[in-house]
């Protein structure tokens, strides 16, 4: 089945009690047992759901997986794989990265001993000098949040095996209708759901797909025993929202290109981040391991004024001031003040998370209302 078949129908069957086109939302926490043990494979809904698992196997079908788990939020699901590990285990991670993440690695999980090293990626071969006996993990979020830096997913994989270490790939930027890193030889694909993959803004929601059976059996292990699912009616709305991901992806890439072409041509802007961009660093990688490079932008201004960056933000009419991204509508973000303020300022800027940095998140509407939404905010 090719992608854009898959993202409608990968992994779903018809309901078998009256052949609804759609699942139904399995609303309930339990299910009649005719004696103990003696149900139709569902037993309570923080084990399995009906919908859930619908959804599951939606995830994994898209992903080229062979196994998916649905979270309450993508944190949860990063948080999942964090309890494959012990203390005294390293991870190695890209040094920019989605705040809640950063702030998940070192206000949680170094209390309980595991040594976190954030590094650049955009060179892959550095990640080596990093490796221990302790490394259990390499953590890659490409493209990243905000700067829109690219890492290498192949040489990665290939060190990660090499080294018997695990390598997981944050594909939310992405969605697999850019890049699938399970094919690209990475163990674990997770995704905030409540980005792309949902794709409407109306649902929280994270998602970890797997290849391996063994892998799969401890992650199924860790989402029961910690408890952090999604409940059903999230699930049919994230299922609804993965039928048209390809759809939306075409546009969201078609903008995307229009509004860093707009940009990089504006005489008050100094940098635009979008790996579309023949001067972005790794844009012959992005180019190798992507489809397309996607609808997240970022851009500075001349001067690198604070009060600048705030006041174009709250100028724009079409794009709105949220947190958050990946939506049909399109979304701007100061991410300084917003996403990465958990980031001490100092970390920050080494990664170029500037005072005048914006970030987009641009949508599917018309081009030219976009554009001129641009042009007037900055103006
Ligand atoms: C790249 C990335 N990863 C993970 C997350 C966390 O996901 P959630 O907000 O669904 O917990 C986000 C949220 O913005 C994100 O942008």
């Amino acid at each position: 089945m090719k992608f854009n078949t898959k993202t409608i129908h990968g992994g779903q069957e018809h309901d078998l009690a009256f052949g609804s086109v759609m699942p139904p939302i399995y609303q309930t926490s339990t299910y009649a047992q005719s004696t103990p043990g003696g149900h139709k494979g569902y037993e309570y809904s923080r084990t399995h759901n009906p919908t859930r698992h619908a959804l599951e196997k939606a995830f994994a079908s898209i992903e080229n997986g062979n196994h998916g788990l649905a979270f309450a939020s993508g944190l949860a699901a990063i948080d999942a794989i964090l309890k494959l590990l012990q203390s005294g285990d390293e991870v190695i991670s890209t040094n920019d990265l989605y705040g809640g993440t950063y702030r998940l690695f070192t206000k949680i999980y170094e209390d309980f001993g595991i040594k976190f090293h954030f590094i650049g990626m955009e060179n892959a071969e550095h990640i080596e000098d990093y490796i221990n006996e302790n490394t259990k993990l390499i953590w890659v979020e490409t493209p990243t949040n905000p700067m829109l830096n690219i890492i290498d997913i192949v040489t990665t994989a290939q060190i990660a095996k090499k080294h018997n270490v695990l390598l997981g790939v944050d594909n939310t930027f992405a969605t697999p209708y850019l890049q699938q890193p399970l094919d690209l030889g990475a163990d674990i694909v997770m995704h905030s759901a409540t980005k792309y993959l949902g794709g409407h803004s109306d649902l929280v929601m994270g998602a970890l797909v797997v290849k391996d059976n063994g892998l799969a059996e401890r992650l199924y292990f860790i989402q029961n025993a910690s408890g952090a699912v999604c409940g059903p009616q999230d699930a049919f709305l994230a299922l609804r929202g993965i039928k048209t991901l390809h759809i939306r992806m075409q546009r969201h890439c078609e903008n995307g290109k229009a509004v860093a072409t707009y940009l990089v041509n504006h005489p008050k802007i100094e940098n635009v981040y979008w790996p579309g961009l023949e001067n972005h660093p790794n844009h012959e990688v992005a180019k190798s391991q992507m489809n397309d490079f996607g609808g997240m932008v970022s851009f500075t201004t001349k001067g690198n004024n604070y009060e600048e960056a705030i006041k174009i933000v709250e100028n724009f009419k079409i794009f709105t001031l949220a947190e958050s991204l990946g939506g049909v509508e399109s979304l701007a973000g100061h991410p300084a003040s917003m996403t990465h303020a958990s980031i001490p300022k100092e970390n920050r800027e080494k990664t170029g998370i500037v005072d005048s940095l914006i970030r987009l998140s641009v949508g599917i509407e018309d081009e030219t209302d976009l554009i001129a939404d641009l042009k007037q905010a900055i103006d």
